[in-house]
């Protein structure tokens, strides 16, 4: 029978054998590889698209076709010349580890199903709280991206400021509980908003604070905002916003909101790894003043996509907010079960990807990646800043600036210049040398600059500037 043949077929390792020269071939192409994906929709539709067999298919062969079909659909996220959006790209050994934990097949949602993700996440995550500076005491969790690290950072903050006023949600729910007050800045990542929408915390609860003209959160701002209103408050803050760079003044900030009772949470998606370096203790210190911290490691520590992390000052909250138990879950009573502490329940082991990165890189290799992605943004947002006809919006400020492009004709209007910006991206990333996203900044389009691959060098650096020189003239 064609259904039991396919199940009894024993493991094809050909099929592994395949994937790994695919990704190896992908790998040493990206440096000549289009940065922008060549394949259009009905292309990649018209591949992938056909009839679904009745009968399977050599393991082997799928990987063959699976590798064709998708040619020329991938972005070039891990090139050294990819600067759209906040993408990292992917070291070898945390490439190498994931597909590890793929073989092994691995649930990681407590230690009895699986025992050494449970003892990984507690050793990688000791480590990433070291590097970052925040408290040892702090519990944490793994998470699918910064955004469900803010979701579980602010389901301790929900937990612990309705606690303080006598409300218990986890039992009560939120019918009828005390309204809870969230203040952020209005250059807050809006993942914020969707972890608070997912926590019952609607738009209306959200006071949204405007920033000075270096984007910044001003401690007066946030005192008259806090003593305007009184109850359960939580104040979100930006540890690097997503065009600028911000970083809001902690050592002011964080007090003030304490002083009203206020948990403070922080969006560190790539600006917390910041805090390994000494150079941007600055924008940094402080910072380690909050209550939670969201941040991501498929960001700048450059492990694959479909990894976050949440740091929690309180373990008790975090906790309450998390944990469930069934009688089914058994097990070693010092091991730790990321059930309590992450959303999910059956999980990705995805900290083994974490902690290679760690070990390849070394305390000094995170140090020195984010300084040479920093010094690389400075280079290449100024060398952009000094062709005929860009101009600075934003200086380059750790691994983020902004830029636009002008309209030469003479008494070109606003909207001219945005639709010449627009079209200069475009030509950028249609010609496959460099991709750049593109932003409404304080009312002009600007292109985005973002540095955050381990393999961007010098020569990226200047091959980039040279390919937008060309767009201008096209
Ligand atoms: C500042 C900031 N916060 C949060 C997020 C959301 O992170 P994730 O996509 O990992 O959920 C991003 C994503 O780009 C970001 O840049």
């Amino acid at each position: 029978m064609a259904a039991g043949r396919a199940i009894l077929r024993p493991m094809d390792h050909l099929a592994l054998d395949r994937a790994a020269w695919h990704a190896r071939r992908y790998l040493d192409q990206v440096d000549t590889r289009s940065v922008a994906a060549p394949a259009t929709r009905d292309a990649l539709l018209a591949r992938f698209d056909i009839p679904l067999l009745p009968e399977g298919l050599p393991a082997a062969q799928v990987i063959d076709d699976l590798a064709a079909a998708a040619e020329g659909g991938q972005l070039g996220t891990g090139s050294a010349r990819f600067f759209a959006w906040v993408i990292g790209g992917a070291l070898p050994s945390a490439i190498a580890a994931e597909w590890l934990v793929s073989a092994w097949a691995q649930n990681a949602v407590i230690y009895a199903t699986s025992p050494v993700p449970s003892v990984v996440e507690e050793v990688a995550g000791k480590w990433l709280l070291d590097l970052l500076r925040l408290p040892a005491t702090a519990s944490f969790a793994f998470t699918t991206g910064c955004q469900m690290a803010h979701f579980t950072g602010l389901a301790a903050a929900r937990d612990q400021v309705l606690r303080a006023v006598g409300w218990d949600v986890a039992t009560q729910g939120l019918a009828g509980s005390p309204p809870i007050r969230v203040l952020a800045s209005e250059l807050r990542h809006v993942s914020l908003d969707r972890a608070l929408r997912y926590l019952g915390i609607g738009s209306h609860q959200l006071e949204i604070l405007p920033v000075d003209g270096d984007g910044l959160l001003a401690p007066l701002v946030l005192e008259a905002a806090l003593a305007r209103g009184s109850g359960p408050t939580i104040v979100g803050l930006n540890a690097g916003d997503l065009n600028t760079a911000a970083f809001d003044p902690y050592p002011a900030l964080i007090p003030l909101a304490h002083a009203h009772g206020a948990w403070v949470h922080v969006d560190g998606a790539f600006g917390l790894f910041a805090r390994s370096s000494e150079r941007f203790a600055t924008l940094t210190d402080g910072m380690d003043l909050a209550d939670s911290w969201a941040t991501d490691c498929h960001k700048w520590l450059n492990v694959p996509q479909d990894c976050g992390f949440a740091a929690v000052r309180h373990p008790e909250p975090h906790r309450r907010a998390m944990t469930i138990h069934d009688s089914y879950f058994v097990g070693e009573q010092a091991a730790r079960d990321a059930i309590d502490w992450t959303p999910e329940w059956s999980r990705r082991a995805r900290a083994f990807g974490v902690y290679a990165a760690l070990r390849e890189l070394g305390r000094d290799g995170v140090t020195g990646l984010i300084e040479r992605n920093s010094a690389q943004c400075e280079a290449l947002v100024r060398g952009l800043a000094e062709l005929p006809g860009v101009e600075l919006i934003s200086p380059p400020r750790l691994n983020q600036g902004l830029v636009r492009f002008l309209d030469p004709r003479p008494g070109a209007t606003a909207a001219e210049h945005d639709a010449r910006t627009e079209r200069v991206i475009e030509t950028i990333n249609r010609g496959g040398e460099a991709m750049f996203g593109g932003v409404t900044w304080q009312g002009r389009r600007a292109m985005r600059v973002c540095v955050v691959n381990w393999q961007t060098d010098e020569t990226a650096v200047a091959r980039t500037i040279a390919a937008v020189a060309r767009s201008l003239s096209l």
